[in-house]
Parts: structure tokens; C-alpha cells; sequence
């Protein structure tokens, strides 16, 4: 057995406790050596600690530089700052990896395996944003600013290029929009370029598109494209439509990866809609949980997960309502875990 690894754990708000306790049960049952540590943040850490993201729950991730995390609810408008884009900035999680694979088949889309790396810290979202009043309308002009820097994303794409390489895919594609915005994401566009050309030519095909036309080909033809690099807004909306060919939210796993620390999530949110229904699909945070057991070295494990949650869904069909089963989530956790255990 491997040795006991420490990890941050964060139940997170609306579902996410719900997901959770789904995959401590299956990380249990595969005998994953994670000791966590649980804190709290988003609407939790205001309720239980008076803060989205306390002190003890940055301290516990900067001690264990890994954490698995439920989904952080976000007020739309004003309130605080997104606890997700915070801790992506403590921690410089500079990458952010999102897998999306067919699982269940007969969906719009069979055989997909795309992955989209979207840079995580820069760009449109620094969130330098402000209105300009003008005639009594405190909102009559709101401008923001995007910052894209030559060293962020050199990182990112040396971070994707290098993910390219270990996972033997054929073909990156950099989505970018430098017709237009010719500085902001030109300098990302350039930058990759050039360090395909400086260290990875002949490793994997390198191909280039702007955002718009990728939205379409990707909904024409998902199939022409392997792994997707792109700036940080580009990645959000294009990380999204890749989760909708597999089967929407519920299947969609992330890694926020950086120098620092690791951070693994589902890409949905905390579902108020359906919050404590018991009917949540657990299923991203799963595969989060198998992004992680990969990334601290552990694949085999990763590979048993996987496999469970394919037999599950495929063999056992036991799906969860958004995936048109009829299971909740107990029912389907159970038959992951008799899955793993007798796997
Ligand atoms: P959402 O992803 O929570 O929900 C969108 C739709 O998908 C809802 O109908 C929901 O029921 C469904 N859905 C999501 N996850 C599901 C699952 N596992 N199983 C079955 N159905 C599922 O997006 P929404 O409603 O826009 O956001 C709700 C809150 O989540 C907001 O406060 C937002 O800021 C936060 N959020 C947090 C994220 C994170 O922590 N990484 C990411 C996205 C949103």
C-alpha cells in the first residue's frame, strides 16, 4: 500500500457535499491513501467561518498542495469574489486541464476524447473591471481590461504541450481570436508558435484556430480536434461546450494545476435546482478524483476508477436522472462501489 498522502478536502456548497461523501465512498473503497483534511469555503466559509475563503483552509492546502474540492457558489453581480478565481490566484493554478470523454454512448456525439487546457490566471479575467457614470447612470460605461502576459503563457503552453507529449496525443490546436484582438491574444497565439518550433516540432501536429470558427467546427466535426490550448474566457466557454458533446455538466472532471498546488473539481456548479433532491450525478467529481490519482503518481488506481464508473454506467446502467437513468445518487454510489470491490 502506498503511503498515506495528504490532501485538503472542501465539501463546498449546494451539492457538493452530496458529491462528495459519492466519491469518499468509492476513494474508500479503491483504498486511495488520501488522509484529508476538511475546510470549508464559498457560501460555507462565510456561514461556518465568516469568510469564503478562511485562513485555515489556505493554510491547509499550502501544506498539502493538493486538495479535491466540491463546487464554491458565487454571487452574480455584487456580494464577494469568487472563491474559485482566489484561490486559482493564491496558488498560481496557472493550468487549467479538462478532459471530456464519451462514457455513456447513444448521446449526440459518440467516441469523443478531447481536452481542453485553458490558461487560468490571466486575460479577461483579472478582474480590472469598472463603470463610468455619466448623466446620473452610475452604469452608463463599463470597461475591463485583459492582460496576457509572454511568461504566462509560455507556462501554460509549455504545460500543454508537455501534457500533449505524456499522454500521446496527436494533435494541439491553439484557439486564439488575434484577428481582432490582435495584442491580447496574439502574444499567445505567437508564443506558441514559437515554442512548437523551438522544442516540439514532430512530437504531435500543431494547428491553429480562431475561437468562433472552433465553436462551430467543434459542434460540426468534434472528431478533427485532440487537445484544445487557449486563453483563460476562450477555455471557460470552450470547456463548457466540450462537456455538452460528452453529455453535459455531470460528466465534466478539471484540474487546476500550478506550481504551487493542485486543485481538482467538477466543472459544474453547486445546483441549487436540485440541491439536497438526492438525484446529483457524482460522476465529475469522480473523474476529478481519477485526475488526481493520476497526478500524485497513482494510476493504477486511476484506471480502476474509470473503469468502475464506465461499468456502472454501461454495463449495470445505472444512471442518474440528467443522464435519463433513474437512480439517485446513494443508488448509483452503491453499485460504484460493489463496482470497485469486486473489480
Ligand atoms: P450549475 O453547474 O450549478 O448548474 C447548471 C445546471 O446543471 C442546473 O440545472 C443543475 O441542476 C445541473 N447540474 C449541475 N451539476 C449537476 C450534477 N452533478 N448532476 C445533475 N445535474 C447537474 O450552474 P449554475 O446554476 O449557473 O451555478 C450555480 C452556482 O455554482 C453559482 O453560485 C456559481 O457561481 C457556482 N459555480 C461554481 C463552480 C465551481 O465551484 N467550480 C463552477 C460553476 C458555477
Amino acid at each position: 500500500m502506498s503511503a498515506v498522502i495528504p490532501a485538503t478536502l472542501i465539501a463546498g456548497d449546494g451539492i457538493g457535499p452530496e458529491i462528495v461523501d459519492a466519491t469518499l465512498a468509492a476513494l474508500d473503497a479503491l483504498g486511495a491513501p488520501f488522509e484529508w483534511e476538511r475546510q470549508v469555503a464559498g457560501l460555507a466559509g462565510v456561514q461556518q467561518a465568516g469568510d469564503p475563503l478562511p485562513a485555515a483552509t489556505l493554510e491547509s492546502i499550502r501544506r498539502t498542495r493538493l486538495a479535491l474540492k466540491g463546487p464554491l457558489e458565487t454571487p452574480s453581480g455584487g456580494g464577494y469574489r469568487s472563491s474559485n478565481v482566489r484561490l486559482r490566484e493564491e496558488f498560481q493554478l496557472y493550468a487549467n486541464l479538462r478532459p471530456a470523454r464519451t462514457i455513456v454512448p447513444g448521446g449526440r456525439f459518440d467516441n469523443i476524447d478531447l481536452v481542453v487546457v485553458r490558461e487560468n490566471l490571466e486575460g479577461l479575467y483579472i478582474g480590472h473591471e469598472h463603470y463610468v457614470p455619466i448623466d446620473g447612470d452610475p452604469h452608463a460605461v463599463a470597461m475591463a481590461t485583459g492582460i496576457n502576459t509572454r511568461q504566462g503563457s509560455r507556462r501554460l503552453l509549455e504545460f500543454a504541450f508537455e501534457t500533449a507529449v505524456a499522454t500521446g496525443r496527436k494533435k494541439v490546436t491553439i484557439v486564439h481570436k488575434a484577428n481582432i484582438m490582435k495584442a491580447l491574444t496574439g502574444i499567445f497565439l505567437e508564443t506558441g508558435l514559437e515554442l512548437y518550433e523551438r522544442n516540439y516540432k514532430g512530437k504531435f501536429e500543431l494547428d491553429t484556430v480562431i475561437i468562433d470558427a472552433c465553436a462551430m467546427k467543434l459542434v460540426l466535426n468534434p472528431w478533427q480536434f485532440d487537445m484544445l490550448v487557449t486563453t483563460n474566457l476562450f477555455g471557460d466557454i470552450l470547456s463548457d461546450l466540450v462537456a455538452g458533446l460528452v453529455g453535459g455538466l455531470g460528466m465534466a472532471p478539471g484540474a487546476n494545476i500550478g506550481a504551487g498546488a493542485a486543485i481538482f473539481e467538477a466543472v459544474h456548479g453547486s445546483a441549487p435546482d436540485i440541491t439536497g433532491k438526492g438525484i446529483a450525478n457524482p460522476t465529475a467529481l469522480l473523474l476529478a478524483a481519477a485526475l488526481m490519482l493520476d497526478h500524485v503518481q497513482l494510476p493504477a488506481l486511476a484506471t480502476r476508477l474509470r473503469k468502475a464508473i464506465d461499468d456502472t454506467l454501461n454495463i449495470d446502467k445505472v444512471r442518474t436522472g440528467d443522464l435519463g437513468g433513474s437512480a439517485g445518487t446513494a443508488a448509483f454510489t452503491q453499485a460504484l462501489v460493489s463496482r470497485i470491490a469486486n473489480g
